[in-house]
């Protein structure tokens, strides 16, 4: 079930040496929600989780009590609450941010910006203050806006590393490996699909045509299938019918995530995940494209690389609206 996060693991102890550091303090804030609570079970039982702290500004203590009984070395202390803010996140090597209101039916990510901005924005001061050598991994919506704001914030502290601030898009490859898997009839575990833009409708930017094993469809089809990939997130909601999210399928995104932003840290190489970071290879500052992680993060981005002309059509549609979300999210950290 797991073997995306685990089996690279694996082959990092056949390859290396033991001298690697292996023993990471992770931090979640937003850990008592629908994604922190199964986010924070999965963090629990990885094995490069020494110290995994639980921030939310409630019931914290419940679900570290439940955590703490699982059998795996992690150490799990909760965090209840602003005031204990700053010794969650106090030398994190790893922050993950699922923090924030998920949407309902008929509202769009962005509807979420008045909330979630000011929750990013207070988060990522802190960890300017305290965990200034973090990686942070943000889950909350709207993505495209809120890593922007979090890099402003940073950068007004004299802490901004562009390498090391990452909008999680990994929900968008899990899905897109596996509605291709299923339609070719393929283990979705063989199956990758690159997925580049940013994070909500039109800017998520599926390349079916760079999928590997190769794949191909008939017009009609990548274009259903495209289109899929992008609601697929308005899919859930709708099915949710008011309770929230994505939130289960996020847990497993974001702790795939968070595993390769670890693996890189430890030194393995050749960790490559796609994530939303600043960046220049089109004309929007912000912009998923795969990267090479290290031991200081972003360690080189893969760029576009080459994209169908149906490909190129979607990267122009894409385009202003991520220009849009990312001026939002500037104007607003530093207003
Ligand atoms: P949720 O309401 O179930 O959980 C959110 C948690 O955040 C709650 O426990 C709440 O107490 C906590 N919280 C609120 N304000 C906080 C603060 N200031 N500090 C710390 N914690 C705080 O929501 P959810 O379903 O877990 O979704 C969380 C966010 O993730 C939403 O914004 C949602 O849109 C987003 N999301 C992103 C993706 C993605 O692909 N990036 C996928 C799914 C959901
Ligand atoms: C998703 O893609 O599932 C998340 O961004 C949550 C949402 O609001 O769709």
């Amino acid at each position: 079930m797991f073997s995306r996060i685990v089996r690279p693991t694996v082959v990092a102890t056949r390859s290396f040496s033991t001298s690697k550091q292996n023993n990471f303090k992770v931090a979640v804030c937003g850990a008592s929600g629908g994604i922190g609570q199964p986010l924070s079970l999965l963090l629990k039982i990885n094995p490069l989780v020494s110290q995994l702290s639980l921030y939310d500004l409630v019931h914290t203590p419940g679900v570290a009590a439940d955590l703490s009984h699982i059998e795996t070395a992690a150490k799990v202390k909760g965090f209840n609450g602003p005031e204990c803010l700053k010794d969650a996140l106090k030398n994190a090597d790893v922050i993950i941010i699922p923090a924030g209101v998920p949407r309902k039916p008929g509202m769009t990510r962005d509807d979420l910006f008045n909330t979630n901005a000011g929750i990013v924005k207070a988060l990522a001061e802190c960890a300017a203050e305290v965990a200034p050598c973090a990686l942070i991994g943000i889950i909350t919506n709207p993505v495209n806006s809120a890593v922007p704001i979090a890099c402003e914030v940073l950068k007004k502290a004299g802490k901004l590393d562009p390498k090391r601030v990452f909008g999680i898009s990994t929900l968008d490859i899990v899905r897109a490996n596996t509605f291709i898997a299923e339609a070719k009839g393929l283990n979705p575990k063989d199956v990758n699909v690159p997925v580049i833009g940013g994070h909500s409708g039109v800017t998520i930017i599926p390349l079916i045509s760079r999928a590997t094993p190769s794949v191909s469809f008939p017009a009609d089809q990548l274009q259903a299938l495209t289109t899929r990939i992008q609601e697929a997130g308005t899919e859930v909601v709708k099915a949710k019918a008011g309770a929230g999210s994505a939130t289960l399928s996020m847990a497993y995104a974001g702790a795939r995530f968070a595993n390769s932003l670890l693996r890189g840290l430890k030194g393995e190489p050749n960790v490559i995940e796609p994530a939303y970071v600043q960046s220049d290879v089109t004309e929007a500052s912000y912009f998923s494209t795969p990267l090479v992680l290290g031991k200081n993060g972003l360690e080189k981005n893969l760029g576009l690389g080459k994209l169908s002309d149906f490909e190129q059509d979607l990267l122009k549609k894409a385009l202003p609206e991520l220009k849009k979300n990312i001026e939002a999210g500037v104007k607003f950290a530093n207003q």
